[in-house]
């Protein structure tokens, strides 16, 4: 029997949604029942213009058919193997194809089912690559004020979004953060990198001071910050961070797990900022969002420190189930296909500057108090109301919603990441709608 596509479910109870204001959405629910290309279809049969890539994981847009074949071919052909101590050549050769568009110096796949295992990932092996090599005393981590990297304990412990880790209890010990860089009073309306702020990389050294090189395994950052509300890495910041790294022998991570696959207009920031990190944490636009899959991306140096002992016996007691599961491989060598046919990442770095103008034309209306953008990112920092954080850009959410393009909030941020097949009529679209929406604003 068909699908009735108008159907909504008549209990909504059962499902605890994740990361939603439950009781809001269950009293009037905004429901998508299907989407092709840059357009979501609600339940009530309006098209809904994606500008936030789902959730900055649609990159390719919706239903795409190489993908949505790649899956059903897949599932027909083998469905499952076992991941550990079995192999099956789907995961083998999306891993051969991830190192050929990742920058060079990377050239190690492991498989995980999300952002927040890849970042897990990440951290267990910064910390058992020291143990491998002798250095067992580098446990320590080091994130960033204002970093999201999952929700897992290792990424809220390095994370640093206040509500995502303040009822969580103790976190992971050994922890420590560095600054974020968001500084609207010098750098609000940049275009692209802000000027300020590199200098505080240099924090690092302070923290390194604090509590010796010879303590701290890994620094982990987001190149590009999304989920905080799109916190920008001020010019010479990230090239800071890889030297001092680099001086102290900690290992540097970049969490790509949106700046990954095409976001600012090369495969990976990595590339886009010429800073080589030591691992890479991927997901999302890895399969275009269409089926979870993660991936951590190593170089050689961290890989081959695992690879020693008898033949016969586990490198790494680390893995999953899923690790490389043969529909989710199948959809990231689809998703990887598209990409490149499309060239969609020539494409995204082809509009980003009329992505930057059409974004800065906002500058000026009621409540605008930044606009931050790069590659096909963009936010909106709008005044709060006062005493009621985070209601004026909900409020923006839902009056956007209900005009027809989908954005995103975080506090009082208005972030946005189109599928990198958007048009220039399209940012015209989304853009002049969140115009009107601000205009309208209380
Ligand atoms: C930088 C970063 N790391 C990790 C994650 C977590 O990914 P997931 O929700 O797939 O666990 C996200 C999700 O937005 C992210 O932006």
């Amino acid at each position: 029997m068909p699908l009735d596509r108008k159907a909504t479910p008549n209990d909504l109870n059962a499902f605890w949604m994740p990361f939603t204001a439950n009781r809001q959405f269950k009293k009037a629910p905004r429901m998508f029942v299907a989407a092709r290309d840059m357009h979501y279809t609600t339940s009530d049969g309006r098209q809904v213009l994606d500008g936030t890539a789902g959730l900055w994981c649609c990159n390719a847009g919706h239903c795409r058919p190489r993908i949505t074949e790649a899956i059903q071919r897949q599932a027909a052909e083998l469905d499952y193997a076992p991941a550990f101590q079995m192999g099956h050549p789907v995961a083998f050769e999306l891993a051969n194809r991830l190192i050929e568009i990742a920058p060079k110096g990377i050239d190690h796949v492991f498989y995980t089912n999300s952002g927040s295992e890849s970042v897990e990932t990440a951290l267990k092996l910064a910390i058992a690559y020291h143990r491998a090599r002798g250095d067992g005393a580098r446990t320590r981590l080091i994130g960033r004020e204002r970093g999201y990297h999952g929700v897992n304990f290792g990424g809220i412990s390095v994370g640093g979004i206040v509500n995502n880790r303040k009822v969580f209890g103790t976190l992971l010990g050994g922890v420590d953060h560095l600054p974020h860089t968001h500084l609207p009073a010098v750098n609000a309306f940049s275009r692209g990198q802000p000027e300020h702020g590199a200098n505080l990389a240099d924090e690092l050294e302070r923290i390194v001071a604090l509590h010796g090189a010879e303590t701290i395994a890994a620094v982990i950052v987001e190149p590009v910050a999304g989920s905080t509300g799109v916190i920008l890495p001020p010019k010479g910041y990230l090239e800071k961070l890889r030297a001092i790294t680099r001086k102290h022998g900690i290992l540097l991570i970049f969490d790509e797990v949106i700046t990954g696959f095409g976001r600012l207009g090369a495969p990976f920031a990595a590339q886009y900022f010429n800073v080589l990190p030591d691992m890479m944490t991927t997901a999302k636009g890895l399969t275009n969002g269409v089926i979870p899959m993660g991936a951590v991306l190593t170089t050689a140096e961290v890989h081959d420190a695992f690879m020693t002992g008898p033949d016969h016996m586990i490198e790494l007691f680390h893995g999953y189930t899923y690790s490389g599961n043969p529909i989710a491989s199948a959809a990231g060598i689809a998703t990887l296909e598209t990409y490149r046919e499309e060239a969609l990442f020539e494409r995204a770095a082809a509009i980003a500057p009329y992505w930057e103008e059409a974004l800065h034309a906002l500058k000026g209306l009621p409540h605008v108090i930044d606009i931050r953008n790069m590659g096909l990112i963009g936010a909106v920092e709008l005044e709060p109301i006062a005493g009621e954080p985070t209601r004026r850009a909900f409020n923006a959410f839902l009056a956007a919603f209900d005009k027809g393009i989908l954005i995103r909030t975080t506090g009082d941020i208005i972030a946005m990441s189109p599928p990198l097949i958007v048009t220039k009529p399209q940012i015209d679209e989304l853009i002049g709608t969140l115009a009107g929406v601000l205009k309208t604003l209380a």
